[in-house]
């Protein structure tokens, strides 16, 4: 038998459902975990396009007129990559069109409290005395508000201990306290010391309060959120905890990101033989309306479009860009005034600046692959997968220095060009000059031939595999079951 058995429950998994990276990581650190003799199942909502992707699904439990839903049922699947999966199947919350957490106009689901309060539900059930399987977890492990509350339903009800992954303390489920009675959550739990939160019920806050161990995403991030500029409100009761707090760094699917062995590339590729890259690099100028110059440097981004993400500060300087020379290639959605100012963009330097305002897994492999450097300015960011994707496929990042970017980026200097520790340009001060004179410093290298081979070279021996992550998280599993 495991040693230790554990409930990851999330509100998205690659490759079925994903916003974010929070899918990236729900697909890929389970896997990870099991590798080394931890039992995890994952469990998630079963939105439409989860029903529709999963295949020999058998119904391992029935939960009747719970929150007022006449009938929920609990699916066992499994993952491609093996691992057990078990979702809520609960059609009249989950099977809609649109998003997991917004409707197709982007309007965040109006009953998004019952539809995450039912998953935490569940999730402490399983976790609980009661719970109608024969598989009982030692731990559940929730991810972002969408699961917190499971961690105050285990307090409430004796069940087995949480631990609370923060993946993006600015996202907090704040709902009124009017959903107290339905979510089934004791008044007395609706105050400073509990889940309340400036007179909302805070499901991010009834996570961080009642879990018993708080982990994040990146050892940097894990600090900057004790602080006011980064704490989101939350930075008193993060630094309250601190020494249950630990930052691990995400990794990443060596497999999904592998550019020898990507079936979205023109052309596959490996660090010692590196000819492939150019070829991917004119498919995406191709594919994109890019000129097809190999001369210019072509810069590229897959973001989300969000404040998050800093990009307002790289459409600014974007026609500037243009005259050093360089290329930009934009994948993302979100914020319309930054679709818009992208698209503009785009229309008035044809052949320079290309936009696509969407999701595209494929294209977003290709960018990876197809682009010389990376660009992701964010003004915070817990871990960051993409610059730790473009570091595999050989596509230098420019980073602000902040959360996981600062832990997994390193500034080339000469020094760490020579010590081969360089992997991308690193800038601190979040302005416009800023990103404009590293962008000028990684162009700079780019036409020294030898030095930006070594600088590809130094990025692509990185090992971002999951593998020390996951046993980090086991040893917290493990110090917070007093077995560690
Ligand atoms: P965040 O979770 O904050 O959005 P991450 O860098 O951790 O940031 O993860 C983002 C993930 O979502 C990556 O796998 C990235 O490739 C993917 N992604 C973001 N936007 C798009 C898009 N428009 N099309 C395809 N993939 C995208
Ligand atoms: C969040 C963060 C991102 C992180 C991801 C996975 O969406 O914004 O930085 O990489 O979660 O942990």
């Amino acid at each position: 038998m495991a040693e230790l058995k554990v409930l990851f429950a999330t509100s998205e998994v690659a490759p079925f459902i994903k916003t974010g990276g929070l899918a990236d990581v729900s697909g890929a650190l389970p896997a990870a975990l099991r590798a080394i003799g931890v039992d995890v199942r994952v469990l998630v909502p079963g939105y439409r396009k989860v029903m529709e992707q999963i295949e020999n699904a058998s119904v391992v439990a029935t939960f009747e007129h719970l929150f007022g839903i006449p009938h929920t049922s609990l699916l066992a699947a499994t993952m491609p990559n093996g691992v057990p999966l078990l979702v809520l199947d609960c059609a009249e919350l989950y099977q809609r069109d649109g998003g997991p957490y917004q409707n197709p106009l982007g309007e965040d689901w109006p009953d998004n409290a019952l539809r995450f309060g039912m998953l935490s539900k569940i999730a402490a059930l399983l976790g609980g005395k009661s719970s109608p399987l024969d598989w009982h977890p030692d731990i559940v492990n929730c991810n972002d508000w969408q699961t917190g509350l499971a961690s105050a339903y285990l307090k409430f009800e004796q069940g087995v201990p949480s631990v609370m992954t923060i993946h993006n303390l600015a996202f907090q489920g704040a709902f009124p306290s009017g959903n107290l009675s339905q979510l089934g959550l004791p008044a007395s739990s609706f105050s400073i010391n509990g889940l309340e939160y400036y007179g909302n019920l805070s499901f991010l806050k009834a996570g961080l309060f009642y879990c018993d161990h708080i982990t994040t995403v990146s050892p940097t991030y894990a600090e900057e959120i004790q602080q006011d500029a980064l704490g989101f409100g939350m930075q008193g009761l993060l630094s309250y905890r601190q020494k249950e707090l630990t930052g691990i760094l995400n990794g990443i699917d060596t497999d999904e990101w592998n550019p020898a062995q990507d079936s979205h590339l023109a052309k596959k590729y490996s660090k010692g033989r590196m000819a492939g890259k150019a070829e991917n690099k004119r498919a995406l100028q191709e594919k994109m309306g890019l000129e097809q110059r190999a001369d210019i440097p072509l810069l590229g981004v897959v973001s989300r479009f969000t404040y998050q993400k800093g990009l307002d500060l790289l459409l600014e300087i974007a026609p500037r860009l243009t005259e050093l020379p360089v290329q930009l290639v934009m994948l993302g959605s979100g914020d319309v005034a930054m679709q818009n100012a992208a698209q503009t963009l785009a229309m008035r330097y044809p052949g320079k600046i290309a936009a696509y305002i969407g999701f595209s897994e494929a294209l977003s492999h290709l960018i990876e692959a197809g682009t010389d450097i990376f660009v992701m300015p964010s003004r915070f960011e817990p871990c960051g997968l993409n610059q730790l994707y473009s570091q595999r496929y050989g596509t230098p990042p420019i980073v602000h220095a902040t959360g996981g970017l600062a832990d997994s980026v390193r500034d080339c200097t000469d020094e760490t060009l020579a010590d081969g520790s360089a992997s991308g340009f690193v800038f601190s001060g979040m302005s416009a000059d800023n990103l404009l004179a590293t962008i000028q410093r990684a162009v700079t290298l780019y036409h020294q031939e030898d030095a930006w081979k070594q600088l590809r070279k130094n990025c692509m021996s990185k090992d971002f595999s999951w593998e020390t992550s996951a046993k980090a998280y086991r040893d917290v599993y493990r110090k917070v079951l007093g077995r560690g």
